[in-house]
């Protein structure tokens, strides 16, 4: 009993101190195809982890596999610091799906009730969860309309409703966005700041670059089941490496002087500078004024996260 107890006491401190997130080598093969190969990464608690890719990248089969709903050919994986699968992991988890869908004869509140019996929550909280859910989600008005009567998008947000029940500590969002308009994207956005803000870990697969962009800390790029790069958003997508300046006295004299930072180009009124390290922009600066030149604006390049993906995808280094 004592030593029930005890081992009680390790596993919850061991789900609250462990990373969200720990893989190593996860693999999964279906027949001759490699849905996901080798997958090793961590994502600490608190993180909103993007897991980028094509389709057919593999994304969602790594989802499943840290839900325990499939199982590696090879490797291993741990969620909440127990292995996946674990029954008391399960319940701290939430999950939205890809192309779910709900009972069209059920009401939202209803939806929300029957997986709060599947997720074991005790019956009293349900009412103050599902109503907690639903005004976080923007469906508080709709909760007794039938779920048949819903937009695509209402169905992703009851989508995201449910995931939300139980106030997990680790969110699995599948495709959290692909049937929202862009104000649907942003209240989305702010959802999943507002969950994170609660101390809940965020993964989420998305073929979305802006709004993963927009949102996550962490990212892994993975293409045809192999992680092609990991890291922060400025990380992949690496420095600076062109400025733009506007000149109320563009001429030949000042071209020449920023010819001799890097390659320059003219578009719309713009001077643009490329293979400039970020360093040399105030030298840059001092020259132009140097030579008599009048700065309007002086703007950093900003290399896209889609501009360095399509990168990768192509095997650019
Ligand atoms: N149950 C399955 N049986 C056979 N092959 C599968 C199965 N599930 C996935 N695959 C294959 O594994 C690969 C990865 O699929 P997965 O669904 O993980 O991709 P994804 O990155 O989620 O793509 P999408 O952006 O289209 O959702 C694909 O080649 C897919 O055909
Ligand atoms: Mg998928």
């Amino acid at each position: 009993m004592v030593r029930a107890v005890r081992d009680a006491h390790a596993a919850v401190s061991e789900m609250t101190a462990a990373p969200a997130i720990q893989t190593r080598d996860l693999t999964k093969r279906y027949g001759a195809v490699s849905a996901l190969t080798g997958l090793t990464m961590e994502v600490p608690r608190g993180e909103i982890f993007g897991f980028l890719g094509p389709n057919g990248a593999g994304k969602t089969t790594a989802v499943k596999l840290l839900l325990g709903l499939t199982r590696p050919t090879a490797g291993e994986a741990w969620v909440l610091g127990r292995p996946v699968g674990d029954r008391e992991v399960r319940r701290r988890i939430g999950y939205l799906p890809e192309m779910f869908r709900y009972q069209d004869w059920l009401s939202a509140r209803e939806v929300l009730a029957l997986h709060c019996e599947l997720a074991g929550l005790p019956r009293n909280r349900w009412a103050d969860e599902i109503d907690e859910a639903l005004t976080t989600v923007g469906l508080a008005a709709r909760a007794n309309d039938r779920v048949g009567t819903f937009s695509k998008g209402m169905q992703q947000r009851l989508g995201l409703a449910v995931a939300l029940l139980g106030r997990p500590d680790l969110i699995f969002l599948d495709e959290p966005t692909s049937a929202l308009d862009p104000i649907g994207r942003h209240d989305v956005r702010e959802i999943i700041r507002q969950v994170r803000a609660r101390g809940t870990t965020i993964f989420l697969n998305s073929h979305l670059l802006s709004e993963v962009e927009l949102v996550c800390d962490r990212v892994a790029v993975v293409d045809r089941g192999r992680v092609i790069a990991l890291g922060t958003i400025p990380e992949i997508v690496g420095e600076t490496r062109s400025v733009r300046l506007r000149l109320e006295n563009p001429d030949s004299a000042i071209e020449a002087v920023l010819q001799r930072h890097g390659a320059v180009e003219r578009s719309n009124g713009w001077y643009i500078v490329r293979e400039i390290w970020p360093g040399a922009i105030p030298e840059l600066v001092t020259d132009v004024v140097r030579a008599g030149g009048r700065i309007l604006a002086v703007e950093p390049g900003q290399p896209t996260l889609e501009d360095r993906f399509l990168q990768l995808l192509r095997g650019v280094p």
